[in-house]
């Protein structure tokens, strides 16, 4: 069997699902091969803490690519709502950055200081302000940073809406796809081989597929190009939700849900693609979040996982044209899958389109 369509999509997590929403309603005939279901993987297994600012580390193009997504999510997630149907239940929550000793609020200071430089919001708070915010933060509190910009959503509610929007835009999906390589004459891509054999012609390729992005061949992309870094994930739940927004400690971070789900993490851990939750991790991962929210002691164990985020050497994402002709990247996110999504799929979508991106991408060229 051999169908042609515009472009085909490598990887149907958040990145694959997004970007078949941005060109799908632009009328542009698209296919998503995920070789599990949409959404499998670290896309609904991440925490969906938009943190553009308390998760960037320097000026520069990727703050700026970071703050430029977060702040398209409103208006994504009520286009999203409208299409769907489903709240992905984004909330401008803010989030404080709690320091607990004067070397960790001297660094948060430092992160602060950059940051109201290059114009965005980042408020130091004495520690009475900072209860303020969060009254349930431990009395020992010696004070903190307030981004009042970051905020959170729902990933696998997201990727329902996600997918869902995709199809009703016109977007076709088939799952079990496992793709081989791209096919083409190793300049320029004409689809994709499947496992099975399969050839899927397209006139453009996007690689989506994550961590998973330098299995499948006929790229440029080195093996270790991309490699997985795992994180683990402890879910709690509350009766009653008491959080505002979300909390950020030095050893890891408190993300509520509307629902009294709090979720707690992350590990970050090379270990392959092994899957697993550890009895050490789940025990540091607690004693962290306890020792800054004591009432979290008395909330319900819920569930615990871990999934991959696609790691890459200097931490940015791989965004625009590859090498070969009409192969474009759209992977390497590492801890920014979840926020980048919607100004990837908008660069990637435009570049396809031949207009000019929203960004200039080229600070995310993969490494040849
Ligand atoms: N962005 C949070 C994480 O990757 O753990």
């Amino acid at each position: 069997m051999s169908t042609a369509y515009d472009v085909t999509i490598v990887g149907g997590g958040v990145m694959g699902c997004a970007a078949a929403f941005e060109l799908a309603s632009r009328g542009v005939r698209t296919l998503v091969l995920e070789r599990s279901v949409p959404g499998a993987e670290a896309s609904s297994a991440a925490a969906g803490m938009l943190g553009a600012q308390v998760e960037s580390h320097a000026p520069g193009p990727f703050v700026d690519l970071c703050v430029a997504s977060r702040d398209r999510f409103s208006s994504w997630a009520a286009r999203l709502r409208e299409v769907s149907g489903i709240d992905v239940e984004h909330r401008v929550c803010g989030i404080t950055a709690a320091a607990f000793d004067r070397a960790e609020l001297d660094k948060m200071e430092a992160h602060a200081a950059w940051q109201r430089e290059a114009g965005l919001r980042a408020v130091p708070l004495r520690a009475s302000e900072v209860r303020a915010i969060e009254p349930d933060l431990a009395a020992d509190v010696i004070g903190g940073i307030s981004f009042p910009d970051d905020a959170r959503v729902d990933p696998p509610r997201l990727l329902k809406a996600l997918r869902i929007s995709a199809e009703k835009s016109g977007a076709s999906f088939r799952t079990g796809a496992v793709v081989r390589k791209v096919a083409g004459d190793g300049a320029r891509s004409s689809g994709v081989v499947l496992e099975s054999g399969e050839t899927i012609e397209s006139a453009h390729v996007v690689l989506a597929a994550g961590s998973w992005s330098t299995l499948v061949g006929g790229t440029t992309l080195a093996p270790d190009a991309i490699r997985p870094a795992r994180g683990q994930i402890v879910e709690l739940q509350l009766a009653v939700p008491f959080q505002r927004g979300i909390v950020v400690g030095s050893k890891c971070y408190v993300s509520p849900r509307d629902d009294g789900r709090v979720l707690i993490g992350s590990t970050l851990e090379f270990v392959g693609f092994e899957r697993g939750v550890t009895a050490g991790a789940v025990r540091d991962l607690l004693t962290s979040a306890t020792r800054m929210l004591p009432r979290l002691e008395a909330a319900d164990l819920g569930r615990v996982w871990s999934s991959f985020r696609p790691y890459t050497a200097n931490e940015m994402p791989f965004i625009g044209p590859s090498p070969i002709e009409n192969l474009w990247l759209a992977t390497g996110h590492y801890r920014n899958g979840i926020l980048l999504s919607p100004i990837t799929a908008e660069i990637i979508a435009a570049l396809i389109a031949g207009e000019a991106p929203p960004i200039d991408p080229s600070p995310f060229r993969a490494p040849a």
